[in-house]
């Protein structure tokens, strides 16, 4: 998670050095390679998250406070732990919490605003539409399901747009307690520009405390779940106007981003746009959508 409340992941990191007295400190990270081949492919056939050796460090680092969780000396006897004893069903969701990456930012990839705000808004109101709804379908801590919420809640404000209703999942239990709270750093809304800060973002009533919050008219309007991209059906709707799901499909091998956008895609209502992140762009190429731009494809 970046800019949010630090990361106790990196608090905590082996890498940087335990603090004097603290358990789980040097050789915490030991992990011989059967485990690792072991617990990469857990995570990915888990989530689609591919962990090649590469990334060995970053697992020990992510998965440190698991073993002070569990006062495990090592990521060997966390291995035996989930493997050996049973442990794996109840630690699951929170190796899954531990080892995902949740990076987001508000109005992360701009360009995908201005096209909704420029160009799809106009369209469906120029329609007649009364109510769209958006799914953010790896949500992480809320930001782009609540910079959706600003652009959809100015555009009906402005031009008596449509109502709207958002739904935001994420597969970790931790960013979405986060997000449904909808408070933030204040940090986190330098990219939100100053007139929608003005009208959707609340300050704290204690002035030094580093905290904003989303107000109570834009959190109304999104629900939170959690939901593993990787389930076989998605018990969502099934004629969304769009469906965010951007800067996750990095992490999933090719066969496992075709499986999920094809489904991603029979929620799709006629007309409605998937919006992939900007590294994701060749990903939507087996789909039966048109492509707008560059990572936005429509299903006509
Ligand atoms: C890098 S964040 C992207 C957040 C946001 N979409 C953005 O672009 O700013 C990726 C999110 O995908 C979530 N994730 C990882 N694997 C997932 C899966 N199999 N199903 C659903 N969400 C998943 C992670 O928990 C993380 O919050």
């Amino acid at each position: 998670m970046q800019h949010d409340p630090p990361d106790p992941r990196l608090r905590d990191s082996a890498l940087f050095g335990a603090a004097p007295g603290q358990g789980h400190g040097e050789g915490a990270e030991r992990l011989s390679p059967r485990n690792f081949t072991r617990l990469a492919k857990l995570i990915k056939d888990y989530c689609g998250i591919k962990i090649p050796e590469g990334k060995r460090t970053m697992i020990a680092v992510r998965l440190r406070r698991r073993l002070v969780a569990l006062n495990l000396v090592d990521l060997d006897a966390y291995c035996d732990f989930l493997f050996e004893s049973g442990g794996l069903e109840g630690e699951l969701i929170h190796l899954i919490n531990a080892v995902s990456t949740n990076k987001t930012d508000f109005f992360r990839e701009p360009a995908h605003f201005k096209f909704i705000w420029n160009t799809a808004l106009p369209a469906l109101a120029e329609a007649g539409r009364r109510t769209i709804k958006v799914w953010s379908a790896a949500a992480s801590i809320g930001a782009e399901a609540y910079t959706v919420a600003m652009v959809l809640q100015e555009f009906r404000q402005q031009q008596q747009g449509p109502d709207y209703s958002i739904l935001a999942t994420d597969i970790s239990t931790d960013v979405l307690a986060v997000a449904v709270q909808g408070r933030f750093t204040q940090a986190m809304m330098d990219p939100v520009p100053a007139d929608l800060y003005a009208r959707y973002v609340l300050q704290a009533r204690d002035a030094g405390r580093d905290e904003v919050r989303i107000v109570p008219q834009l959190r109304a309007k999104i629900g939170w779940a959690r939901l593993n991209l990787m389930d076989q059906s998605y018990p969502v709707d099934r004629d969304m106007d769009f469906i965010f799901c951007r800067n996750i499909l990095i992490y999933f091998d090719k066969p496992t981003q075709d499986a999920v956008l094809q489904r991603l895609s029979s929620h799709l209502a006629p007309g409605g746009y998937l919006i992939l992140g900007h590294s994701e762009a060749g990903a939507a190429t087996e789909l039966q959508l048109k492509q707008i731009v560059n990572t936005i494809y429509q299903k006509t």
